[in-house]
């Protein structure tokens, strides 16, 4: 009886063992096995999991694609390089509770690794994508997982995915590409999130060739990884990056569940690129990829150097280096990279300090160490601490900034962005530190395709949306600055820290201990106020509160020094842009009508929104600043006088504005108004869209000013003729461009009674309504009188904070 039973057993053992399941399942259990040609499918139908072979290859594999696309797409392979010989591989479940793969003499070619056995082992393949092999006894667990083949990834990284290091477990979820397209076995080019948790860098992740790396995302900074500007919120993905004591990982999961799409990498084309399913066309499209350009490639410069795609050469050294070798550079062999112009001195710790850095894709993070509690000012001092310490910045820059991270030696594999980068803080000697020229920010007009492309959209849907939204805050505190702390902030005045030289003393550019730059207005004026009209009229300014604006951050009066504290602008004013031939490329259309849009609301506000009527009297293109967001902030307030009330106009015996610019009724007689500053920004629209300085414009043959041909051109009915040559290139928006020209003319005209209000021209350019014909304009021929070279401010290269103030002007 027993010898039966046992028999019996036997028999149902055996007969299971061979059964094959041909029916479309999800799952494998003990005593189940898949032959070649019988596959599982995902319960929702997104995934199929069988034998197949790949391209020319007549071997088989054991691999996981799309169940529902024409174009068979293999996102997962088990034995990637140890294929089948024929179509006699089996798949089952072996005695202890693991996936074996079995070739046709039952030797095992592959198999999971599962450190636990179940009691009741399944193998399902999900809906994700993901194989798992989890215990049936353990109750219906989502995550309880014994072995899944998301851990093990190919080439491809799916939905819910990680990529990165379980500290735990000491599992690394890295991608590693097929070595070509008939051979599923990894080759050498793989990508994993790289950190050492010894020294606890920053994690970064690159993808490497071999051991060599090959590019990298650059450090997550909070927002995004520090090199790709471009992954920024969007419709297809939403993406989270976890750093914590268990593990660190990059996942993605996708919005529209009905969209296919997954990233993948290719040994042939040595790219990682983001694809997307298009069902029409039966074919995969390419979304992103990386490397983009030949700054993305690791270490293009060298060390101590920037990559800026945009320039020609590309590479340059960072401020206070030189190349290593100049025959080496000159030749655009940029292997050597850069050194220091003068050694840093390190053993008195005071003598070396910081230069801040914008725009950037942080180095290389090999030889870093992060600390997320630790503030900038903690930061700065730990990099101090430690002579080889060459960098710092904060790593997590959401909000106000947080975290800290230092560089040891060589800062490798620099981008400069021109949106979207961040700053970094690098260490220099004393003898570099007052050199301050803004020569970093000359580097930041790189357009990044990818990031400007999106910007374009916003910032249409921004200039058209916000046309009407202006609010101000009230009763705004002015901070109180120590005197102690400008000081230390500009190095004590520092030459070098001058910026420049405006109607009422310099300005300097300085540095807050938390990191802060500052713009610092120094009146050397004896004004004849007193402290108490002095503070009035700061707090009046202070009140003055509009995104167009550059704003007052705070003022400090200590016995004979006065001094305004403004926000510092890294980018260059406006003129730097649209007057340059190279640089005006960067400015296509879009960007230019965000930039009139802004001008406008800016000066609406000032005119007719704030609670005082402020008149400008000194708009110019070198007064528009630009955020890193290519925003415009209007500066230089110097001119500006404030009305209480409703006075409009006044006359003044001391003309001040600058030539080309001024309302000729100003220019003439000294009168002002609202519509003084109308027609110094109908001047700079046509400025903007023509790529032409008005002052100076002198056309060949007819000695007309810009505004006269301008009004030239309209009247002969061929405006298209006044637009800067690299727009005519680029893809505009024409119909707008003609009206940006009409609305300009209508500016300019002679008669300040004809000239629109700034909120018309608000209106007018935000709208598609009929506009009235211009009459002519002020300024038709150049004339030695108007159009002399006796600007009555200064142009500088660098007009960056070259603001003044003339509410402290003596009346
Ligand atoms: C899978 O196969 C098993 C037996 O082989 C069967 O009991 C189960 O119902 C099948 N499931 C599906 C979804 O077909
Ligand atoms: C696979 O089959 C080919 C012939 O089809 C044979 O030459 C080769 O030796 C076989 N390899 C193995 C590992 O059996
Ligand atoms: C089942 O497979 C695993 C993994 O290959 C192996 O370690 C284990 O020894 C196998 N069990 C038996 C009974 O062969
Ligand atoms: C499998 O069987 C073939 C003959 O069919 C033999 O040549 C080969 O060595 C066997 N492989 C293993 C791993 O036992
Ligand atoms: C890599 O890209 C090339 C070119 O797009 C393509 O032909 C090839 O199939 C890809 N390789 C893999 C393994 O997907
Ligand atoms: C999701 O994508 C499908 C196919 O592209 C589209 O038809 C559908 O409208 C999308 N759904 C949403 C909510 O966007
Ligand atoms: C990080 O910084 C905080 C605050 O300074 C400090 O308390 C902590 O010990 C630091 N952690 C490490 C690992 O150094
Ligand atoms: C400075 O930092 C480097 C790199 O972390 C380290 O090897 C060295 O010991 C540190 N030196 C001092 C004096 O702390």
């Amino acid at each position: 009886m027993e010898k039966f039973t046992f028999m019996l057993a036997l028999v149902v053992v055996f007969l299971s063992l061979f059964q094959t399941v041909f029916s479309a399942n999800d799952s494998i259990r003990s005593f189940q096995s898949l032959g070649d040609g019988a596959t599982l499918i995902s319960k929702g139908g997104s995934f199929e999991l069988g034998f197949f072979t790949p391209g020319n290859s007549n071997r088989r594999y054991v691999g996981i694609w799309y169940k529902n696309i024409a174009v068979q797409t293999v996102v997962w392979v088990a034995n990637r390089c140890n294929p089948i010989n024929g179509s006699s591989g089996l798949l089952t479940i072996n005695s202890t509770g693991n996936l074996v793969l079995l070739d046709h003499n039952k030797s095992v070619v592959w198999s999971t690794s599962s450190s636990k056995q179940a009691k009741k082992p399944i193998v399902q393949l999900l809906d994700s994508g993901n194989l798992v092999l989890r215990d049936e006894d353990e109750g219906n667990s989502e995550t309880n997982f014994l072995w899944q083949s998301f851990d093990y990834p190919s080439d491809t990284l799916l939905p819910d995915m990680k990529v990165g290091l379980d500290f735990r477990t000491g599992v690394k979820w890295r991608l590693s590409a097929w070595k070509n397209w008939d051979d599923p076995c990894p080759g050498d080019f793989t990508c994993g999130i790289e950190f050492n948790p010894q020294l606890h860098t920053y994690p970064d992740m690159p993808m490497l060739k071999g051991t060599t790396k090959f590019t990298r995302t650059g450090p997550w900074n909070g927002l995004r990884f520090s090199g790709s500007p471009e992954i920024k919120s969007n419709p297809l993905y939403g993406f989270e990056f976890v750093f914590n004591n268990d593990e660190v990982y990059y996942i993605y999961n996708l919005k529209n569940k009905s969209v296919i799409s997954r990233t993948v990498m290719n040994q042939t084309t040595s790219l990682h690129q983001r694809l997307i399913w298009i069902e029409a066309d039966k074919t995969w499209r390419t979304y992103s990829s990386l490397p983009r350009d030949e700054c993305d490639k690791f270490s293009a410069c060298g060390a101590n150097a920037n990559c800026m795609i945009n320039d020609n050469p590309m590479c340059r050294c960072l401020r206070g280096f030189k190349p290593k070798s100049q025959e080496k550079w000159n030749s655009m062999d940029w292997s050597d990279g850069c050194v220091r112009n003068s050694p840093l001195s390190c053993k008195d710790k005071s003598t070396d300090g910081f230069i801040k850095f914008s725009g950037l894709k942080v180095p290389d993070t090999a030889h870093t160490w992060v600390n997320k509690s630790m503030n900038l000012k903690e930061c700065r001092a730990k990099c101090l601490s430690n002579c080889s310490c060459t960098a710092y910045t904060n790593s997590d820059i959401s909000g106000k900034g947080s975290g800290c991270v230092v560089w040891y030696g060589d800062l490798i594999d620099i981008t400069q962005f021109a949106i979207g980068g961040q700053d970094l803080f690098i260490r220099m000697p004393r003898s570099e530190l007052g050199k301050t020229n803004n020569k970093n920010t000359a580097a930041i007009p790189v357009a990044v395709i990818g990031g400007v492309l999106g910007l374009l959209l916003l910032v249409y849907f921004i200039c058209r949306r916000y046309s009407k939204e202006i609010k101000q805050e009230e009763d705004l505190e002015v901070p109180v600055f120590n005197l102690s702390t400008i000081t230390t902030a500009t190095q004590n005045f520092s030459p070098y820290n001058k910026l420049g030289e405006g109607g009422f003393g310099p300005v300097y550019r300085g540095m807050l201990e938390d990191g802060k730059e500052i713009a610092v207005k120094r009146l050397s004026i004896s004004s004849g106020q007193g402290v108490n009209e002095l503070k009035n009229e700061v707090r009046l300014i202070a009140k003055l509160q509009h995104r167009n604006l550059v704003k007052l951050l705070g003022c400090c009066i200590h016995g004979e020094e006065k001094l305004l504290i403004y926000e510092y602008m890294p980018n260059k004013s406006l003129d730097y842009f649209i007057f340059d031939p190279k640089q005006g490329k960067l400015l296509d259309w879009s960007i230019r009508f965000q930039i009139i849009c802004g001008i406008a609301r800016g000066i609406q506000y000032l005119h007719q929104d704030s609670r005082l009527r402020v008149i400008h009297r000194d708009l110019k293109a070198s007064n528009i600043l630009l955020d890193n967001e290519m925003n415009p902030k209007i500066s230089d307030f110097g001119l500006a006088r404030t009305f209480g009330g409703d006075q409009t106009e006044e006359r003044t015996k001391r003309v001040i504005g600058t030539y080309g610019y001024m309302a000729p009724e100003y220019a003439i007689h000294g009168m002002f108004s609202t519509k003084s500053d109308v027609f110094s920004f109908g001047t700079l629209i046509l400025e903007i869209v023509s790529g032409k300085k008005s002052r100076g414009f002198h056309y060949e043959n007819h000695g007309l000013t810009l505004i006269g041909h301008a009004w030239t051109l309209h009247k002969e009915g061929g405006s298209f003729g006044l637009i800067d040559k690299h727009l005519r290139e680029s893809h505009h928006n024409l119909k707008q461009v003609l009206r940006s020209i009409h609305v300009g003319l209508l500016c300019v005209q002679q008669y300040p009674i004809d000239r629109p209000c700034m909120s018309s021209v608000v209106v007018m350019l935000g709208s598609e309504s009929e506009l009235p014909p211009p009459k002519p304009p002020g300024y038709f021929t150049e004339t030695a009188s108007i159009y002399g070279d006796n600007s009555s401010t200064q142009h500088k290269s660098c007009s960056t904070n070259d603001m003044s103030i003339t509410l402290l002007e003596a009346r």
